[in-house]
């Protein structure tokens, strides 16, 4: 669906922020995509971006398989800004020479800025300093034909780089980072000032083009909706809905692998304040027996994923002549799924990497350009209640990957006590939505303990609470000392098979946010 008629097209070169660069911009109101630095020149033109910004990356210009871009890009006329891998390219492909810094630069820097036009426009040039973040080991040495610098820090003295006659801008820095505290001037003026965009990427306009894309698509065709409770689903259900009313049917499959409770106050609200149409599914026994005996978590993933398709394929059978399948795939999850260089596919994703080939549906994905953040909004656009708009993200393989080793329902029955009770408490203290996520996590190893006179042997929680704005970097959330005791407490008096509660204090990377 290409509904954008405006858009800064990112070239990813492997950096861990691309997805950043993307953010900021949009927060600016302007649509933003990120493909890899492959994408043919060809897909480029026909895309006709507005701007072009080559992402950082890993590598270096003058490694002997470092990743290229077609040098043909910077002859487009359309501005082209990039940072650190990407000002080095553009350097390098221009005739400019890239070596290996003496010092490196990483973290914190301090820019001096020569020349106060461009993406410079409005800061002060001279011996004002601004903090910067950098983060390479390269550094420019040689500027190409027709270029100046425009900024120096103490180790770069083209610390950003400008031609003087075209639109092509080059940072050794990372204005898509907070600790640059002059990135979002630096990306507005790009966009706005060099590039010309109009700030018109709203979710009023996004819901309006949306609404005619899934109409167009569907004609009078039939649609089901896989609706889990969370944000994403619950998000994409009310979008369908708006667009094709009645041909929705939504379906909700109860796994066996959710949280008490979890669905029941979404699905009142459903039935009670809209007329969507909602069919509840048991399929508790299926996804439990065929979870059996199943300890590696890939395995689990793709059995509990396929277990879904399967079971919308068969209720769309009943239902007659349905096409379509709507899922809530979210522009990370779209992203995180190409294999980027070598890159490893770290987990399969339920929405992504655990469909069958062969489906006999074809998916609308209505918010597979979203970033979470932009999914709120767009659900309190529509008018869904803030309480499930604000609920923490649940993955689909649910409690399922919260289990460590094989899925049981004695295993479930515990886990989901535990995790009451860390939600009440998370809510009570108002730390609920101040932390990304917050959830218990059963571990089957046994310890000891002891409770009144008696030795105990059972199993042990750990709590997860992490800080983050899109799941892809996640720092431990710094819960106070009395929250985690009195969850503890409360999880170790109330639980039984329960006698030792840990936090877990991992950030993401190198750990990831669920455990398996
Ligand atoms: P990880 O564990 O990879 O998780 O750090 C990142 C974010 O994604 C959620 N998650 C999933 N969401 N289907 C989903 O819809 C999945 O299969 C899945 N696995 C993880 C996780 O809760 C966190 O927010």
């Amino acid at each position: 669906m290409n509904i954008h008629s405006e858009k800064i097209l990112i070239l990813d070169f492997g950096s861990q922020t691309t997805q950043l660069i993307a953010r900021r911009i949009r927060e600016q109101k302007v649509y933003s995509e990120i493909h890899p630095y492959t994408l043919p020149l060809e897909k480029i033109k026909a895309m006709q971006p507005k701007g072009i910004v080559l992402s950082g990356g890993p590598a270096s210009v003058y490694d002997e398989d470092a990743p290229l871009s077609d040098p043909a890009l910077f002859d487009l006329g359309i501005p082209v800004l990039g940072i650190c891998y990407g000002a080095q390219l553009m350097t390098q492909q221009l005739g400019g020479k890239v070596e290996r810094a003496l010092k490196r630069e990483f973290g914190k820097s301090d820019l001096e800025i020569k020349y106060s036009g461009g993406i410079f426009a409005g800061l002060e040039t001279g011996s004002s300093q601004y903090q910067v973040w950098m983060s390479h080991g390269d550094r420019i040495e040689a500027l190409p034909a027709g270029f100046a610098a425009s900024a120096v820090s103490e180790h770069s003295p083209h610390a950003a780089i400008r031609h003087q006659d075209q639109k092509l801008v080059g940072v050794q820095f990372h204005p898509e980072v907070a600790h640059t505290l002059i990135g979002t001037d630096v990306l507005r003026n790009f966009i706005f000032g060099l590039c010309g965009c109009e700030p018109n990427w709203t979710m009023h306009n996004f819901v309006e083009t949306t609404v005619q894309g899934i109409r167009d698509k569907v004609g009078q065709g039939k649609v089901i909706c896989a609706l889990s409770g969370g944000v994403d689903s619950s998000v994409t259900a009310a979008l369908v809905h708006k667009a094709i009313g009645d041909q929705l049917t939504c379906i909700y499959v109860n796994n066996g692998l959710m949280r008490t409770g979890e669905t029941a106050s979404l699905m009142r609200y459903f039935r009670e304040k809209t007329r969507l149409n909602v069919i509840d599914i048991d399929a508790e026994d299926y996804f439990l027996d065929r979870l059996e005996g199943i300890v590696d978590p890939e395995e689990k993933r793709k059995r509990i994923g396929y277990g879904f398709i399967k079971i919308f394929e068969e209720e769309a059978g009943k239902l007659g002549d349905v096409k379509y399948l709507a899922q809530g795939t979210l522009y990370p999850d779209v992203i995180e799924s190409v294999s980027f260089r070598g890159g490893a596919v770290i987990k399969s994703h339920h929405n992504v990497g655990g469909l069958p080939e062969r489906m006999k549906l074809t998916l609308i994905e209505p918010l597979r350009e979203l970033f979470k953040d932009e999914v709120r909004e767009l659900g309190l656009e529509l008018g869904l209640p803030e309480e499930a708009i604000y609920r923490q993200p649940f993955p689909g393989p649910g409690l399922g990957i919260r289990i460590m080793g094989e899925v049981s329902r004695e295993r479930l029955h515990i886990l989901r006590q535990a995790d009451v009770i860390v939600l009440e408490e998370m809510k009570k203290s108002g730390y609920y939505r101040k932390v990304w996520q917050s959830f218990a996590v059963l571990l089957p190893i046994q310890t000891v303990g002891v409770m009144g006179d008696e030795r105990t042997y059972e199993n042990v929680i750990a709590l997860r609470a992490v800080d983050s704005v899109d799941a892809m970097t996640a720092d431990w959330s710094r819960l106070p000392y009395d929250l985690l005791g009195r969850i503890s407490n409360r999880i170790i008096n109330e639980v039984r098979g329960v006698n030792r509660v840990v936090f877990d204090i991992s950030s993401k990377p190198p750990s990831t946010i669920e455990w398996e």
